[in-house]
């Protein structure tokens, strides 16, 4: 009965699951909370990974096996198990015994039969199965599972990771940062853009070491987290391709203060975005049940938009405070770029900001 009255039922997409009873605060419960973690602030991350596990399976003419491989209550594996049509199956994993209770319990509830609860070490199991999709939400940095997924990972299939240690990422710990992904940070107001590929360049680097390339399909700094969807592909040919994305960028090229000049990266300089697989998902948005729905056409639009647009974006703020002129309206910047024949789109990553492949001298004169 105590045990019981521990959880309570949610429903997420169409699926109901127990999750621990907790005080949530706005930013989401923390990580040292006894029991299996639960943060309902990251349903729109869980409803991404349902449409991108729904566009795998219906591309594929074969059996695919899923998983969740840092699943806490097991809502996200539960949630594919229970919500994608096809042929697949999902293994729904993690090391802690309360959570592998939680998990089993959820199944049952469920009536699932296409689902496991498994209880290892993540880095194990990737060691002895390979997987199709392999899914990594972890407490902070994901960068401890790559090296296993990659190995895990069958060709063509995707690796899908979280990144919480956004602070990191973006130039807060440069220190940690050089340690942990092997790049240089830089704390910018582009920094959620290079964060993002500072996440993308290791996992590139990691991929080369296997002779396997990646290609982005759907990348987003959200909330508090970095979220990648990542196809892997085997073969040199891809992993020199993609290799051949890295660069060193220049900090006076992200931001327009004369601080001293660093070189910023390894970030991978290729598109965050696969511009298709984006539309086919807003598609398969369409069709299924998913309470986050408007959130979540509203960032795949802007990410369908920025899909083609060059690396880096700006802020009329930031624009406007550096170069001391009053904020002009958003709408004033794009008709003056665009009736001069340039590209210009908003950008998910900023409100204000905006992506051009106008140079900045052209930027600035639309600005007086
Ligand atoms: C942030 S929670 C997962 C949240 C979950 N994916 C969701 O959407 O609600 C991270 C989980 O990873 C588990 N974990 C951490 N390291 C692990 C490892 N090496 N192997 C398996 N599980 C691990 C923790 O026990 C914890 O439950």
């Amino acid at each position: 009965m105590k045990e019981i009255q521990k959880f309570e039922s949610i429903t997420e997409g169409k699926t109901s699951v127990l999750v621990l009873k907790k005080k949530v605060s706005k930013k989401g419960p923390g990580s040292k909370e006894k029991g299996p973690f639960y943060n309902p602030a990251m349903e729109l991350n869980r409803d991404l990974s349902v449409l991108v596990t729904q566009w795998l399976v219906n591309g594929s003419k074969k059996h695919v096996k899923l998983i969740d491989g840092l699943a806490a209550s097991g809502i996200r594996g539960t949630r594919l198990a229970n919500e994608l049509d096809g042929d697949f199956d999902v293994t729904i994993n993690d090391w802690g015994e309360e959570a592998h209770n939680l998990i089993k319990k959820n199944l049952e509830r469920c009536k699932l039969k296409n689902a496991v609860a498994s209880n290892k070490n993540l880095n194990a199991l990737l060691s002895e199965n390979c997987y199709r999709y392999i899914d990594i939400d972890p407490f902070g940095s994901p960068a401890y599972f790559i090296d296993s997924a990659l190995r895990s990972v069958y060709n063509d299939g995707i690796i899908a990771c979280t990144a919480t240690d956004t602070a990191t990422l973006c130039g807060v710990y440069p220190k940690v940062c050089l340690r942990r992904y092997g790049a240089q940070s830089f704390h910018s107001p582009v920094m959620h853009e290079t964060g993002l590929r500072i996440l993308l360049g290791f996992i590139c680097r990691e991929a080369g070491k296997y002779d396997k390339g990646i290609e982005p399909l759907v990348c987003h700094a959200s909330d508090h987290y970095f979220r990648v969807y990542v196809r892997i592909r085997n073969g040199i040919k891809y992993a020199d391709e993609s290799v051949s994305e890295l660069r060193f960028v220049g900090s006076d090229k992200l931001c327009l203060s004369k601080n001293l000049k660093i070189n910023v990266g390894p970030l991978w300089m290729g598109k965050l975005q696969n511009k298709r697989v984006v539309q086919e998902l807003r598609t398969i948005l369409f069709e299924k049940q998913i309470n986050t729905k408007h959130e979540l056409w509203k960032l795949l639009s802007l990410l369908e938009d920025e899909a083609d647009a060059p690396a880096f974006f700006y802020t009329v703020d930031g624009l406007a405070s550096s170069l001391k002129r009053s904020l002009p309206k958003m709408k004033t910047i794009f008709e003056k770029l665009q009736s001069q024949g340039y590209n210009v789109v908003r950008t998910h990553f900023s409100p204000t900001g905006f992506k051009t492949n106008a140079s900045i001298d052209e930027i600035k004169k639309v600005f007086k």
